[in-house]
């Protein structure tokens, strides 16, 4: 079949692999009809290069029909058609019981030191062959799946994977007061769709970015933005337009390579350049996000607040301004998301005539697979409009 391969820093390609076939008796496998790029993809693209290997097929958005399954996956049927989340869980562990799928005991990746096993995600994660192909081995298929009704496009369905539940998750853990306020920093596909739920639950969002059709669309969706390139010092713009207090809550849907923070952008460039081993060893004993978005999350939120982290961190020894966050007594929720834990809320959302979070013409972006290195390309030099980008096996 074939399958988008990481070959080297910015080197993607669509190779022809084996195709999946059932392991254990808990894979299924699917044929993938719509799958996405995502702002995840670009961290492997890039900066964690040290934990790629050659060939490791990506991607984690994919949905698609059931082809075959395993003998004690008894919820599914071949011809299903499902959404498969980015993490694999088992659905009976302690974790899977709290609504944790992300720390899956069944799936931590334990001699990492890391949660729950992700799609097309680096050695961190298990080095798992993830959904930018034709076919997908789902293993844990038994609860690593969503079924969605037939008839509907897969538009509609299509960002169940990750880009819904991960916002879903971000504004639920602003914990945003009723009639409250949120500033989202990053207008990417994870901050547009947060503040498209923020918006649709009532709070007032200030929305922050620096490219220009990405902040225009916002503005379209009845959201206030303001444009970082036009302002000196972002926190104070937004505590002019928030009784000089700052928002009750903040989202950080940047992450570690936020721009703008030259000194540890540098750090990432060496470490991309050392052999692996010790490049990880710079990731994981070393300061190596760029923190300049955190820090204006941490400047931002009113005294009291909440800070939500949805980006991706990925640094072992950043200096946090420990001061400030325990001055303003500031709380702070972060981590990978627990898509199914979001799913029943989701739903309504998704299958009305109205989609009020417009997910049908989210995607700007609709690429034959074969495209997918354009597609990423274009994605991350945020060229052409590229704002989410959909792939066709
Ligand atoms: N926690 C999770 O489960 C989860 C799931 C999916 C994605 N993510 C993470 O969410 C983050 C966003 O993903 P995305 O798909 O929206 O990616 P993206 O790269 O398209 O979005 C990032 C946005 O931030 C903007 N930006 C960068 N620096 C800025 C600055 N200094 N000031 C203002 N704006 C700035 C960029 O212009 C861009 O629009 C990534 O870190 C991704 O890994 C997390
Ligand atoms: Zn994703
Ligand atoms: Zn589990």
């Amino acid at each position: 079949m074939k399958a988008v391969a990481w070959h080297g820093k910015r080197d993607v390609r669509v190779d022809n692999v084996p195709d999946p076939t059932i392991q254990e008796p808990t894979d299924a496998v699917i044929r993938i009809t719509t799958t996405a790029i995502c702002g995840s993809d670009l961290h492997l693209y890039e900066v964690l290069t040290p934990f790629m290997g050659e060939g490791n097929v990506l991607g984690h958005e994919p949905m698609g029909i059931v082809e075959e399954v395993g003998p004690e996956v008894t919820n599914l049927s071949p011809g299903d058609r499902v959404v498969i989340p980015f993490q694999i869980s088992c659905g009976h562990c302690f974790m899977c019981d709290q609504g944790l799928q992300t720390q899956c005991e069944t799936t931590q990746v334990r001699e990492q030191g890391m949660g729950a096993a992700l799609f097309g995600f680096s050695k961190l994660y298990g080095e798992v062959a993830g959904g930018q192909a034709e076919y997908l081995r789902v293993p844990q298929a038994q609860n690593t799946h969503i079924k969605v009704p037939d008839g509907p496009p897969d538009e509609r369905f299509v960002y169940l994977s990750d880009v819904v539940p991960t916002s879903w998750q971000a504004v639920e853990y602003a914990g945003i007061p009723d009639g409250g306020s949120v500033a989202v920093f990053g207008l990417g596909p994870i901050g547009d769709m947060s503040s498209r739920i923020a918006h649709h639950r009532g709070h007032r969002v200030i929305a922050v970015d620096m490219v220009t059709e990405r902040i225009e669309r916002a503005r379209s969706n009845g959201i206030e933005v303001l444009d970082a390139r036009e302002h000196d010092n972002v926190p104070e713009a937004i505590r002019e337009m928030t009784d000089g207090r700052g928002p009750d809550s903040v989202i950080d849907a940047i992450g570690m390579e936020a721009h703008g923070s030259p000194a540890t952008g540098l750090t990432q460039q060496i470490a991309g350049l050392l052999p692996d081993a010790a490049a990880q060893k710079v990731f994981e004993q070393g300061g190596v996000d760029r923190l300049n978005v955190l820090y204006q999350a941490i400047d931002t939120v009113r005294r009291g607040g909440t800070i939500s982290l949805i980006g991706v961190y990925g640094g072992m020894a950043d200096p946090i301004p420990m001061l400030t966050l325990f001055d303003k007594q500031i709380q702070l929720r972060m981590g990978q998301a627990n898509v199914k834990h979001w799913v029943d809320d989701i739903m309504p959302l998704l299958t009305g005539d109205d989609d009020p979070l417009g997910v049908e013409s989210f995607a700007t972006h609709r690429l034959p697979l074969d495209d997918a290195p354009h597609g990423y390309e274009i994605f991350q030099k945020k060229q052409d409009g590229a704002i989410k980008i959909l792939l066709r096996p």
